[in-house]
């Protein structure tokens, strides 16, 4: 299907917008707002791009892809759709394009991506499952670890 959405790099122009996108009641047990996922991506500067996502001109959410030079993987990080967009197979579009952007080899020849995502976040875990990613078995407190090698 045709994709609706693009992602920008988070820069100058667009960084306040981010700060502005919210998350619905209770979800931000499940994810770092953009706020402090921006503030890693300070830290992490030379290994990830954090992305706003777009529909047209019109930000609806987040997301962050970052490379760990130790275990050679790809990572995305702090997906989120404002709550205002959630719902309308935005999330899932958003996750097939930085599979996209990963495939491009940004920063490491890997061809594996990892993921964690809250046990109780079944909606999440839904749309990783539909776009192949596979629990791995491990955990992080209540995170299941999902991984896809593309
Ligand atoms: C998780 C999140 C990114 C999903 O984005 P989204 O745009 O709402 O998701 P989509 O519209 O693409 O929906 C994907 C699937 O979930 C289903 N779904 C939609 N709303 C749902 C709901 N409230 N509960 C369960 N499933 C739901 C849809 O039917 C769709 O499945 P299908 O394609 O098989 O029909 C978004 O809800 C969000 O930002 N949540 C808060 C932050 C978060 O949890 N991030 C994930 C961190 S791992």
């Amino acid at each position: 299907m045709k994709k609706q959405l693009t992602l920008k790099k988070v820069d100058e122009n667009n960084f306040i917008e981010c700060f502005n996108l919210n998350l619905g009641y209770g979800q931000d047990k499940f994810v770092s707002h953009p706020i402090r996922s921006l503030a890693q991506a300070y830290v992490y500067y030379n290994q990830c791009t954090p992305f706003a996502i777009y529909k047209d001109t019109t930000i609806i959410g987040y997301v962050m892809v970052i490379y760990d030079y130790d275990e050679e993987t790809y990572n995305i990080w702090h997906m989120m759709i404002d709550e205002k967009y959630q719902g309308k197979g935005y999330g899932t579009e958003a996750v097939e394009l930085c599979i996209d952007y990963i495939k491009s080899k940004p920063f490491g020849e890997s061809n594996d991506i990892i993921l964690s995502c809250n046990m109780n976040n079944p909606h999440a875990i839904h749309i990783y499952e539909k776009l192949g990613f596979k629990d791995t078995g491990e955990r992080d407190n209540d995170e299941i670890i999902m991984k896809l090698s593309i």
